[in-house]
């Protein structure tokens, strides 16, 4: 029997969508133009001219770019980048996925845009989320972003408790609307929040709020939780809004026990518990949701950036018991599950499934984040790596004072982009989650330029 290298028994083992996309990796990044290049800036100059508001990751590397492949992306100066941010999350299984632009384009053909009415791609792709999300949450309403689908999941905590408060988290991010907003870590509002909402810490183990260890503390932060329900609620609690793995600080993992800690608290306060699955849901941390490492099933989930493969969709699920009393709370948006986006999510879950990408981002992601705790030992401005599967992130610290850094974070986020690696920053981390259908071969030459990146930042700290 012929024999096969390593590198090559790892391609033929690698599912079809892994290795369609990985394969454009095999000779990037190539970074022909310092970045950004003069088509970039230009492009960018005509882009702010026109819009309001600052994004912090395009104002930090002004890069254009023109199109996508796989695991790759082009900038319109002719450098070729490995996308480890892929919009943000939404692109997880490659750039102009084939299978996901056949399904986008048969279905634009037949047609394109209803309002809620029944068809057939909507009823068939309602039919396949309800043997996939957990429990009975196998109730649906479609919108088109993150923050929408968390107004609906809030709507549904209004109308089954009949209360309006709720409890949110440190190191969460929900969106960018009012309501979702009102639960956000920090003020991230042009004025007050809606009143109702707390924020509370979370079972960040590596910076403990309450300064405890957490072989000793016996989950304290759940039980301040539930003494800070009792004194700020009005008896009006409508929900608890959490994210199971973080995507708004990285890729933070709580211990074993917490999320069942909130479950507890939920059902003894009557608060129905919403889990924010946007980024994690649909198999990137390991587990088809990251519920599911704990086995806690929440009332509500709400999730859609991987679903259409970057075509806009969301989905909140609730449980099979509240559909009679939500039957007349009128969830529903213009665009939200509109026919080209229920088939882009068809194609895409089918993806998932038959390619088993949950187990290849469960043995993937340990692979990295056995390198990255490598890089953590190697690297003093590494303060700890984070996450589980592909939700994955490393934090820093200033090297001498130990304290986070905004500035190193900011700095590595910079150099990773010059060497052609796209990641994306959040205060003091940077995210460095490969798609969900990167190689193994390839998502470790990642970390190895990410580790080379800490490395040009360390020497000139
Ligand atoms: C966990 C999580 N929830 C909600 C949102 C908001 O989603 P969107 O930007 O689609 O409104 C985001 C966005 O990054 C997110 O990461």
């Amino acid at each position: 029997m012929a024999s096969t290298s390593p590198e090559a028994a790892a391609a033929v083992a690698d599912p079809p969508s892994v290795a369609w996309a990985s394969a454009f990796a095999d000779d990037a990044p190539r970074i022909d133009v310092p970045v950004p290049g003069p088509k970039s800036l230009e492009m960018y100059e005509r882009c702010k001219a026109r819009e309001f508001g600052y994004f912090q990751w395009v104002d930090m590397a002004p890069v254009g770019f023109v199109s996508g492949a796989g695991v790759t992306l082009d900038d319109c100066d002719g450098n070729r980048f490995i996308d480890i941010t892929h919009g943000h999350m939404g692109a997880s299984l490659g750039h102009a996925n084939p299978e996901v632009i056949t399904a986008v384009e048969g279905q634009i053909r037949r047609v394109m845009h209803l309002r809620n009415n029944p068809n057939d791609v909507r009823a068939e792709l309602m039919e396949k989320l309800a043997e996939i999300t957990p429990g009975d949450l196998n109730r649906f309403a479609f919108y088109s972003s993150g923050t929408e689908a968390a107004e609906g999941a809030m709507r549904v905590a209004r109308a089954i408790t009949g209360g309006h408060e709720f409890i949110s988290f440190y190191g969460d991010y929900h969106g960018r609307t009012t309501g979702a907003m009102s639960t956000a870590w920090g003020n991230i509002m042009s004025g007050p929040r809606l009143g109702g909402f707390h924020t509370f810490p979370n079972a960040w183990c590596h910076r403990c709020e309450f300064g405890l260890e957490p072989e000793t503390c016996g989950l304290h932060c759940v039980d301040y939780l539930e003494r800070a329900i009792q004194s700020n609620s009005h008896g009006a609690l409508a929900g608890i809004i959490a994210e199971p793995i973080t995507n708004g600080s990285g890729a933070r993992v709580f211990p074993p026990g917490y999320l069942r800690g909130l479950r507890d608290i939920a059902d003894r306060t009557g608060a129905l518990l919403i889990f924010d699955e946007h980024a994690t849901g649909l198999g990137r941390t390991g587990a088809m949701w990251a519920g599911d490492h704990e086995g806690v099933v929440p009332d509500v989930i709400f999730f859609g950036k991987t679903l259409g493969n970057g075509y806009p969709i969301t989905v909140v699920a609730c449980r099979e018991e509240y559909h009679e009393k939500l039957y007349t709370d009128g969830q529903s948006s213009t665009h939200g599950g509109q026919p080209v986006a229920c088939a882009a999510a068809l194609a895409s879950v089918d993806i998932i499934l038959r390619d088993n990408l949950t187990a290849h981002c469960a043995s993937t992601g340990a692979a990295c984040l056995a390198f990255m705790n490598g890089i953590v030992e190697r690297h003093p401005a590494v303060d700890v790596a984070q996450g589980r599967g592909m939700q994955l992130a490393f934090e820093f610290v200033d090297p001498v004072t130990g304290e986070p850094s905004p500035d190193v974070a900011t700095a590595v986020f910079k150099a990773c982009v010059a060497r052609g690696v796209w990641p994306s920053v959040v205060h003091t981390t940077i995210r460095v989650s490969p798609m969900m259908v990167t190689s193994e071969r390839i998502a470790l030459k990642i970390m190895e330029l990410v580790e080379e990146a800490i490395a040009d930042v360390e020497r000139n700290l």
